[in-house]
């Protein structure tokens, strides 16, 4: 089920446009939000070409059976991907919220069932996490015995490496974000019209805190620096049912809390079960400034253009092509057939016989991001899995104009809105962003920081092996590409939950 963005986005307007306000109007307010859940007939995902197809309904419901998961406990958007608007409320009057939550919320959550079928899958989909602050507003005592969620994202700031609160968007700063509610479709007019419909229904028993609109970028599946993203994301026993070549397969409780391989499922109470940490972070990056950066320093070798050197250095840096085609199997240029072929495209472990694998860089630096927060032959066969994160961020923001091009800066605001699921956040980000990324002795001494999320609290960035023709070469990044505007730790509880737990 390839399923192209711009033929999407036609289907769904076509089809869609008449249909939100106008017909559903006319049907009782129940039925509405309930039991009759409008469906669609296109697809609300997207699928390039670079990245592994979602399972058919059958393989994972086969699967997890197997597995004895319950994917219909399961909030939709833990294992998947798509646009969506991020609605960051504050629970206003919680005696008045409880209830409505049941009865207004509980019905429109999409589960992980309803998002692998075109024909279950709703107009909108709509998921909800709570951050500590939420739960206790909700009278939830019991402890998720995580000290990171507990204490909350800005706690965290300087284990994150971000340079204090001032670029932090004030809300992520403060006090009132209760929780988060993701709403994906495939137009901007189906989102506005679920929140609306959300936001009468739930009156002032809560209040809008903040939001931030995530949208797929025209060459779908990019993020904003021009890279395939999305392409290695675990394959969760128990919802994948075929893993790829080169794919992390990992146990369910990596990322589901409580199920097998969740080493902290002593830490979690009961009701937690099947539900995940999701760690939201807006993360603003400097494109025009990353591109100045590439054209001002290219690679210099034999054969290649000054483009072409000013290219590498991008794809070394990423450890990626643009096309997704890893640096690791194509050195010295992309390969698009490659990048788009999820057969190939993650099939690679950093190790070859004729190089030295704690030494050679000369297919892929060991600083390149994605070598940094996944390592695999590095750091021995076979990989830790408790590392494991599932991504599911979007880029936000506009496209870069012809004038802000021109300038080499920054004037409109664009970035990843970066979302991960995980059973345990200092096994997974905290981890990887503390431990891998921003240090600049991993995976050997003196390697450097991960010269794209890399953070030394906004000092300079001394990193090695960028150029392939000699590693011992430095090269030293006064800036960061990327600015953190903060985010929070939540908690995505299963639905089950909300009916035993959160909502009495
Ligand atoms: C704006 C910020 C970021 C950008 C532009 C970015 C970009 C990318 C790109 C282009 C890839 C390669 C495509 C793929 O393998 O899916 C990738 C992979 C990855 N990124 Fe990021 N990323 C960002 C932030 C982060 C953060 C904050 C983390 C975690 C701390 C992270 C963790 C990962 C992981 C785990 C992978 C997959 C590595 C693998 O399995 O080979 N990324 N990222
Ligand atoms: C929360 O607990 C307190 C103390 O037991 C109680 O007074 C209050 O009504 C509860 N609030 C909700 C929303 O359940
Ligand atoms: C909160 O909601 C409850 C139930 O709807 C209502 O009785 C109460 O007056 C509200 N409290 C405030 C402060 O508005
Ligand atoms: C994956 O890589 C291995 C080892 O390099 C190779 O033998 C195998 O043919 C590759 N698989 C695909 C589908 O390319
Ligand atoms: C490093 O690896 C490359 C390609 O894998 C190989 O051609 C080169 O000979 C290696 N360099 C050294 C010094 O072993
Ligand atoms: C932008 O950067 C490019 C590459 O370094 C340079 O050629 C150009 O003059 C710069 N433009 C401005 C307005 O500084
Ligand atoms: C890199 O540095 C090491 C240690 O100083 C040295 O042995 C090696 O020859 C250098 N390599 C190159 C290509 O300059």
């Amino acid at each position: 089920m390839k399923i192209r963005l711009s033929s999407k986005l036609v289907a769904a307007i076509v089809l869609f446009s008449g249909l939100a306000s106008g017909a559903l109007d006319s049907l009782p307010a129940f039925q509405q939000r309930g039991s009759q859940k409008p469906k669609r007939t296109s697809s609300l995902l997207i699928n390039p070409d670079a990245q592994p197809d979602l399972p058919t309904a059958k393989a994972a419901t086969a699967a997890a059976s197997a597995a004895g998961l319950n994917l219909d406990d399961i909030q939709g958007d833990i294992l998947q991907k798509n646009q969506e608007l991020f609605y960051f409320f504050s629970i206003a009057n919680a005696t008045a919220f409880k209830p409505k939550l049941a009865s207004e919320i509980l019905p429109l959550i999409t589960t992980t069932t309803e998002l692998l079928d075109v024909s279950t899958q709703p107009i909108t989909v709509l998921n909800i996490a709570f951050s500590q602050r939420g739960l206790t507003a909700l009278n939830v005592t019991t402890s998720l015995g995580d000290a990171s969620f507990a204490h909350g994202q800005l706690a965290d700031i300087s284990t994150l490496g971000d340079p204090g609160s001032t670029n932090w968007v004030p809300q992520f700063a403060g006090t009132s974000v209760h929780g988060v509610l993701l709403f994906a479709s495939d137009t901007v007019d189906n989102i506005n019209d679920a929140v609306s419909s959300l936001e009468s229904a739930l009156g002032d028993s809560i209040t809008k805190v903040y939001s931030l609109a995530g949208a797929a970028r025209p060459v779908a599946g990019t993020e904003h620096f021009g890279f395939q993203d999305g392409i290695s994301n675990p394959a969760v026993t128990g919802f994948t049912a075929a893993p790829l070549p080169g794919q992390f397969v990992v146990p369910a409780g990596v990322i589901l809390v409580g199920e097998t391989g969740d080493t902290s499922a002593s830490a979690r109470p009961a009701w937690a079960k099947d539900g995940s940490f999701l760690v939201f972070r807006q993360l603003k990056q400097l494109v025009p400034e990353f591109n100045k950066f590439l054209a001002d320093h290219p690679i210099v070798e034999d054969g290649l253009t000054a483009q072409q050197g000013s290219d590498l250095l991008g794809a070394r840096m990423v450890g990626r092509w643009k096309s997704g085609a890893p640096v690791d199997l194509a050195p010295r240029f992309d390969d698009p057939a490659l990048g788009a072929d999820p057969t190939r495209n993650n099939n690679f472990t950093f190790s070859h016989p004729d190089a030295v694998l704690t030494t050679n860089q000369t297919r892929c630096p060991f600083a390149a991001h994605i070598r940094k927060v996944r390592p695999r032959a590095d750091l021995g066969t076979p990989e830790n899995t408790v590392r494991a994160i599932m991504r599911s961020g979007i880029p936000y923001g506009l496209e870069v104009s012809d004038e802000e091009a021109a300038s080499n800066t920054t004037s409109t605001e664009r970035g990843l809105a970066f979302v991960a699921y995980m059973s345990n956040p200092s096994n997974g980000f905290r981890f990887l962003q503390q431990a891998w990324a921003n240090n600049p002795n991993f995976a050997h001494a003196g390697v450097g920081v991960d010269p794209i999320i890399g953070s030394l609290v906004g000092a300079e960035r001394v990193i090695t092996g960028l150029d392939p023709t000699n590693s011992n070469v430095t090269t030293t990044l006064t800036t960061d590409f990327i600015i953190s505007r903060g985010g929070e730790y939540f908690f995505s509880p299963p639905l089950s939950a909300i009916t035993s737990t959160l909502s009495v």
